[in-house]
């Protein structure tokens, strides 16, 4: 049996894929993961390669150990999110490198050559999980916000409202939020739900209670887990792949209202720019602007 990896997915006209290759992104629930395969398992891979530049450097490491000697990798990646530094980063483990240019992005090739355990090892601990001594967490580079406490999350930290009985934290990234909710004991049981794997394996090590319970989902899909629920907080997300996307955050609050029971409460935290008021209103029952500080605006909906 030969088994092949993709990363991501990578635009089907510039890069080929086997329709039975295994799904290795941390930003797709339910995908292996890239960092638990054993070395050498792969005969293929192509990777989308993730923006950050750790991030990056890491994902092709980990793609590197996980080929065989000799097995190709396909890296791509659009011009303006690290195409460009692609050659030079593959080069840099000691590769052979051919790379072309298509649609606004980079593509490059190289098969995987012995002898270059060292450099993936050194790329492999710069990218891997740690704990931050300034944040006093654990944290991962590519995950949100993943060095610095983000100002929306502050604030809403700073006017949470007490909270009682069981709540959700959607889009949870490390858990910073999360642990401030878990600070009352009237929270009885909190759900930390993100879509990125590597967010919610922090969160594990950051939130060490059995109130808090964890799940790598889709918040654009439903669960059976979120139902019933007393809160909801959040710091919603705009982004999807890099590209500002407005209906997501809209998604994240269609979801909350769902759920809530009657009565239940939403607190969320968003840009003051992006249109998040109309959506509360028209599920809403009652929805209160708390504070508007600094770019950001809190608002507590009651269902
Ligand atoms: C603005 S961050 C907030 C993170 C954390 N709550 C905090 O305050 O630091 C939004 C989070 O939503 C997650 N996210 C983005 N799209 C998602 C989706 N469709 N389903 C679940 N989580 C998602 C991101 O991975 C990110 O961690």
């Amino acid at each position: 049996m030969t088994a092949t990896g993709v990363y991501g997915s990578p635009p089907a006209d510039l890069a080929e894929v086997a329709h039975d290759a295994i799904q290795f992104s941390p930003l797709m629930p339910g995908a292996a993961s890239l960092d638990r395969l054993p070395e050498g398992s792969l005969e293929a891979m192509t990777l989308l390669a993730p923006p950050g530049t750790i991030e990056r450097r890491y994902a092709l490491a980990l793609a590197l150990r996980a080929l065989k000697n000799s097995a190709p990798l396909t890296a791509l990646a659009p011009n303006d999110r690290g195409g460009t530094r692609l050659r030079k980063e593959l080069a840099a483990f000691g590769l052979d490198v051919q790379e072309t240019s298509k649609r606004h992005h980079r593509i490059v090739t190289a098969t995987k050559a012995a002898g270059i355990d060292g450099v993936i090892a050194q790329v492999i601990a710069d990218g891997g999980p740690r704990f931050d001594d300034e944040i006093a967490l654990w944290t991962q580079p590519g995950v949100f916000s993943w060095d610095r406490l983000d100002p929306g999350t502050h604030m809403l930290i700073e006017h949470l409202p007490a909270l009682t009985g069981r709540g959700a934290d959607f889009g949870c990234g490390i858990g910073i939020l999360a642990r401030a909710v878990l600070a009352s004991d009237a929270v009885t049981e909190l759900t930390l739900v993100d879509i990125d794997r590597r967010a919610i394996e922090c969160a594990e090590h950051n939130l060490d209670t059995p109130r808090a319970k964890f799940l790598w989902a889709d918040l654009r899909d439903p669960h059976p887990d979120l139902a019933n629920l007393d809160f909801v907080v959040m710091n919603a997300p705009f982004h999807d792949a890099g590209q500002e996307d407005k209906g997501l955050a809209q998604a994240f609050v269609k979801r909350a209202h769902e759920s809530l029971r009657k009565g239940g409460v939403c607190v969320m935290v968003a840009n003051r720019h992006l249109p998040y008021e109309a959506v509360l209103k028209s599920l809403f029952k009652a929805v209160t602007p708390v504070i508007e500080d600094g770019g950001y605006k809190i608002y507590e909906a009651r269902k």
